[in-house]
């Protein structure tokens, strides 16, 4: 059997996790808002037409912040055709997706729906095709209480209390070239330092997202980073990461192994903000916001293979359906988020229906959870608290791009209320059991509240319509704490939530 040990103490912390770590991202895309979120015909659809059996699982993810409307799509996204009577906003050629877009669902649209998923919308603006006044002029619209013009627009359109929007994006991935608009650093890093000026003078409570890099293989990565904060550093409050992984060539160690590189990922970035701010000999620790991150691969070549055609209206793009192997990536992913929530503040997993989605539902039938919804679900909902620093030792494996992964992945997060732990592992072992001990010597008595795990003997098992509940959560047993050491022995391929609280 393999080994881990992890000691603990109370005392060593890492940092306050935010619970804006949870959040999600929606664009306009495929089926995600049409089809997904918004289905006036939908048998559960509410008096605004957003499907309430979707709502339900969405606030069961409970994700704090919401970003919309892209992505990609918000490079070509002109803001003011999704607001007022419907009938009268135009249908329009979505570029990023060669999808035709209706416009039936917009920024006020959107608003609602968040207050109904609980959730504070983080709203994109259009760097691509417009720029900084059209920004404004959004700031305006949304969060103005009145008496300009823009904002009376607004109450004119039935909202009269502003929508308080804090959080913002300053554009979306602005380093690719499949981007609308791209630019090099230096143009964007100038719009986007003019478009923040005008945003926050507009409203002085925002908090600012600067894009960094799409993804850390792009060949400008850090470099990136860097000259756009030389501009806009002084003006924003998070520079963007993004990443998405995936696994075409079936090498599953190596794709397990993947949350090792988030975390280089996120290492690279938190240093290349901090070396601006030692060039500009600032003291701003700048923070990062992962508002893009998941796995997606199943679907790539999916408009060949299902024949979509250009300029349809909310077509099945982009629809992985998720395996086991993803649902413990994806949970090692949020281990790499809660282990840097130090520097890590904000997070969407991208994205939350149908379009790799947590989420999918059937036209007209039914919503349900993919196999990546646990892991996401479990973290969010045990994983508020204060993350404690590990010392920690595992087996270890390597692979192809890899040397030396520790079989064991695990986060430790206290509850400062209850003074309870709950420890977030993967054993990433194929074929072996793992044996895990935690050395708690540091604090009062705990025991074992509760074990919950997510395996299957088949690691490409996927939640489908006709079987939603193919691979779900279940209650292990045979965990224990004696003379303040947790004993645990940890299935081969299998996620772990092992809640301890005090004893009484
Ligand atoms: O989430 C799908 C796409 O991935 C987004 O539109 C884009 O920002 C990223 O490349």
């Amino acid at each position: 059997m393999l080994a881990a040990k992890i000691i603990l103490d109370k005392d060593f912390t890492l940092g306050e996790v935010d619970p804006r770590l949870f959040g999600g991202f929606v664009e306009h895309l495929g089926r995600c808002v049409y089809g997904g979120m918004y289905e006036p015909d939908h048998l559960s659809a509410d008096e605004n037409g957003f499907r309430t059996d979707v709502l339900e699982l969405v606030r069961e993810l409970d994700m704090p912040v919401m970003r919309y409307p892209g992505g990609n799509f918000v490079s070509g996204y002109d803001w003011e055709e999704g607001v007022g009577p419907r009938d009268q906003r135009p249908t329009r050629l979505d570029l990023a997706w060669q999808s035709t877009e209706t416009n039936q669902f917009g920024t006020d649209e959107f608003v609602q729906w968040c207050r109904k998923a609980n959730s504070e919308p983080m709203l994109a603006v259009n760097l691509g095709t417009r720029g900084p006044e059209e920004a404004r002029n959004l700031v305006e619209y949304c969060n103005h209480p009145g008496g300009s013009a823009w904002s009376d627009l607004r109450r004119k359109h039935g909202f009269a209390q502003p929508h308080c929007v804090k959080l913002w994006c300053l554009g979306n991935e602005m380093d690719g070239p499949w981007q609308m608009g791209h630019k090099t650093a230096a143009e964007y890093g100038r719009v986007a330092c003019e478009a923040a000026k005008l945003m926050k003078w507009t409203d002085p409570s925002l908090e600012l997202v600067v894009c960094g890099s799409s993804n850390g293989g792009m060949p400008t990565f850090a470099a990136w980073e860097a000259e756009v904060l030389e501009h806009t550093l002084d003006h924003v409050d998070y520079l963007s990461i993004h990443t998405y992984y995936g696994n075409a060539d079936g090498d599953t160690p190596s794709f397990l192994a993947r949350p090792e590189q988030m975390s280089d990922f996120i290492d690279q970035v938190v240093a290349t903000a901090d070396y601006v701010s030692a060039k500009r000999k600032s003291r701003k620790r700048l923070m990062l916001s992962f508002d893009e991150w998941n796995v997606w691969y199943h679907s790539h070549g999916d408009r060949e293979k299902r024949n979509i055609r250009p300029w349809d209206s909310a077509p099945p793009l982009l629809e992985d359906a998720y395996t086991m192997e993803d649902a413990l990536v994806v949970g090692g992913m949020l281990i790499s988020l809660l282990n840097h929530c130090d520097r890590v503040k904000i997070g969407c997993l991208a994205q939350v229906v149908n379009v790799i989605a947590a989420i999918m539902t059937q036209p007209g039938g039914p919503a349900w959870r993919q196999t990546i919804f646990h892991p996401f679900a479990h973290v969010s909902k045990h994983g508020r608290g204060t993350v404690l620093r590990q010392v920690a030792e595992s087996s270890y494996y390597d692979c192809k791009d890899r040397a030396a992964v520790p079989h064991l992945t695990s986060a430790c997060v206290l509850d400062p209320d209850t003074g309870g732990v709950t420890l977030f592992a993967v054993n990433r072992s194929l074929d072996s059991r793992l044996k895990l001990t935690v050395d708690l010597r540091a604090f009062a008595a705990l025991h074992v509240d509760e074990w919950t795990t997510l395996r299957h003997s088949d690691l490409l098992a996927e939640n489908t319509c006709a079987a939603p509940n193919k691979v779900q959560p279940a209650v292990a047993t045979g965990a224990g704490v004696d003379d303040r050491v947790l004993t645990a022995v940890l299935e081969a391929a299998s996620w772990n939530v092992i809640r301890l609280t005090p004893a009484k």
